[in-house]
């Protein structure tokens, strides 16, 4: 049974794929990651508007693509047309959008961990969580589970419906003083919290409980030290060219 007596991921976790090295969620930053030696990776996955799961953090497309609009509006077919790269450089111009599919093959012919992060439109949560977990748990065939977590628990109910022996984690941004229990409550084996927030007091409190911690977005030497003196499993950087998982293991 997974949980921090027994955490089976690596220490680091390449953030988006790449950090902010390449463009983020592509196959082309989890290909970077991978080069920097990272073997576990955080994604931002929801549902097109036919229910297919593919890598995107935000709501809309224009940040990180050439499209416009709620990305929800959209099937597979027209997303997996746009450009993802162009936004970046040059140098990625034409690299297209993930699927999660894709990036299953990928783990799979790296030996790579995955953190998949639910990242549902508003109002589709539990069903991207379902979705989601189901695909996970008819197409992984990596050694270790993937990980699924989310800031919002209706997205870790659709999770646990679609796919009950995968494990989850509860997101949050504020540890405040009833994320444990909800975890606990959605049968979570871990926490992922924004690391500032992070005392010895709540460490030990989760761990104490049986769960694990990570956390994002550790950019930053001495915070990163700070954390792994604490005993925390995961930290989560945009960092790979900054931490190498092979020196910082420890
Ligand atoms: O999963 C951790 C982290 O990715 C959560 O924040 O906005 O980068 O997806 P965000
Ligand atoms: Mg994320």
């Amino acid at each position: 049974i997974i949980g921090v007596a027994n955490w089976p991921y690596p220490r680091w976790i390449a953030h988006r794929g790449g950090g902010r090295l390449a463009p983020e969620n592509t196959l082309a930053a989890f290909r970077l990651g991978h080069a920097c030696g990272y073997r576990m990776f955080e994604c931002d996955v929801r549902l097109s508007a036919d229910g297919v799961p593919f890598l995107l953090h935000d709501d809309v497309l224009e940040r990180t693509t050439d499209g416009q609009g709620p990305a929800a509006a959209r099937d597979w077919a027209a997303l997996s047309q746009l450009d993802a790269g162009g936004w970046y450089s040059e140098r990625y111009r034409g690299e297209p959008l993930a699927s999660l599919q894709a990036l299953m093959c990928f783990c799979h012919a790296t030996g790579s961990a995955l953190n998949v992060e639910l990242k549902p439109a508003p109002g589709s949560e539990y069903e991207t969580g379902r979705i989601v977990a189901e695909t996970l748990s008819r197409g992984w065939r990596g050694l270790l589970p993937p990980l699924l977590s989310s800031f919002r628990a209706v997205a870790l109910q659709g999770a646990r419906a679609g796919g009950a022996s995968l494990p989850r984690a509860l997101l949050v941004e504020y540890p405040g003083p009833g994320c444990m229990d909800l975890a606990l409550e959605l049968g979570c084996v871990a926490m992922v919290a924004e690391h500032s927030r992070i005392t010895p007091q709540f460490v030990e409190r989760l761990h104490a409980a049986g769960l694990a911690l990570l956390s994002y977005t550790v950019n930053d030497d001495a915070e990163a030290q700070r954390l792994l003196r604490l005993g925390l499993q995961g930290l989560i950087t945009d960092r790979v060219d900054r931490f190498d998982p092979a020196v910082h293991a420890a």
